[in-house]
């Protein structure tokens, strides 16, 4: 089997391509053109995997990439992901985020359309909720340039599945983290500020809102639930979530007192990390994923956290 995935150097295409690698998968990966390499995460099976190079927003690499591949899945997780940046870059969002879905299945559909197809959804999407949990059926409400970007990447992808009847699925996956989030994200923000403190490099973190809710797991459970997605007969979107919503403040509190700090006498509130508009909470109802894929999560919020201290306090400590 050969698989095709966009994103690669991201998180979770480097989680990914180590679970196609372990099931015997040829693995083609997608990197854009770049002054200097930025491989670090797949630095460690970089010799296992093929790179392509291929951009989002250039069409036609995207279909020689995959003229040259024909794999039989592709995984669409390239994106700008960051949420603040969408606010400051949101036509150059609409374009990664949302377009480059369309420019990402017409070459599906002219180059390979037996392949099965992969789209990275988000929980953003549910943004001010409608109800709560949020399942399947959830309306969207998205509260970001980024949120209505991946409502469009949604779409289209339901679309295409009906206009052309491609085996197109999407993931409304929740926040998930792991040693190697960015370190613009809240999680990674805090455990790497957490490690930077006990080894005395730092003496604060800021941060915004500590109210906001996510629903968090773990990156390496999650592509898991990506796989047996692609992998079911009929093609289905689901919620893949951890079914348990913390706080910014839990979050900060728990990794914190990994290392025997108390997390009040270090964090402070900075009003430049506030949204524009916020997702106060994220709830995810994983029942139609663990009913009908047997996904389960299987790390939990304490171990994730303290698997990303450790991570972080070792790269620091060398
Ligand atoms: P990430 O770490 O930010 O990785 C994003 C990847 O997209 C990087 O490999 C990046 O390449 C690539 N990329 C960005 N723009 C591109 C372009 N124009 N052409 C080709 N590649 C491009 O994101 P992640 O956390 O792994 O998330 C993976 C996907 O899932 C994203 O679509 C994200 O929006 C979505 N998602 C994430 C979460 C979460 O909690 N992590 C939840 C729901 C959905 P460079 O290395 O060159 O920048
Ligand atoms: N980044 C950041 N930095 N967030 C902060 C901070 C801070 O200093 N302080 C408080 N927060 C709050 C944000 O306001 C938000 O409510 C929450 O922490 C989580 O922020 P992020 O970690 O940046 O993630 P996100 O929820 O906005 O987006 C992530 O999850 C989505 C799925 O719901 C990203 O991975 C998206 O790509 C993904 O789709």
């Amino acid at each position: 089997m050969k698989a095709f995935v966009t994103g690669i150097t991201g998180q979770d295409g480097s989680y990914l391509a180590e679970l196609l690698l372990s099931k015997g998968y040829k693995v083609y990966g997608v990197v854009r053109r770049s002054s200097s390499e930025n491989y670090d995460r797949i630095a460690h099976i970089r010799d296992r995997i093929q790179l392509l190079q291929a951009d989002l927003l250039d069409q036609v690499s995207l279909s020689q990439a995959l003229a040259y591949s024909m794999p039989d899945e592709i995984y669409n997780l390239a994106a700008q992901s960051f949420v603040p940046t969408s606010w400051a870059q949101p036509v150059l969002t609409a374009e990664f985020t949302g377009t480059g879905v369309t420019r990402m299945l017409e070459a599906v559909r002219t180059t390979c359309p037996k392949a099965k197809f992969y789209q990275a959804s988000s929980s953003e999407m549910f943004g001010k909720v409608q109800e709560t949990p949020q399942n399947e059926l959830t309306r969207f409400y998205p509260r970001s340039p980024y949120g209505v970007a991946k409502t469009y990447g949604h779409y289209i992808t339901v679309n295409y599945r009906e206009s052309y009847g491609l085996h197109a699925v999407s993931g409304i996956l929740f926040n998930h983290e792991s040693p190697r989030r960015g370190l613009e994200f809240v999680t990674r923000k805090i455990t790497n500020g957490v490690a930077r403190i006990k080894l005395g490099l730092d003496r604060e973190i800021r941060l915004g809102n500590l109210d906001a809710k996510r629903d968090w797991g773990f990156a390496g459970d999650y592509v898991k639930a990506m796989w047996l997605m692609v992998q079911n007969q009929k093609p289905t979107d689901y919620v893949v979530a951890t079914g348990v919503a913390h706080s910014v403040r839990d979050f900060a509190k728990i990794a914190f007192a990994t290392v025997g700090l108390n997390w009040e006498n270090f964090v402070v509130s900075d009003q430049a990390f506030m949204r524009p508009a916020e997702v106060e909470l994220l709830l995810g109802n994983p029942g139609r994923a663990e009913k009908e894929l047997g996904w389960k999560q299987e790390t939990s919020f304490e171990k994730m956290i303290e698997l990303m201290v450790q991570a972080d306090l070792k790269r620091h400590s060398v």
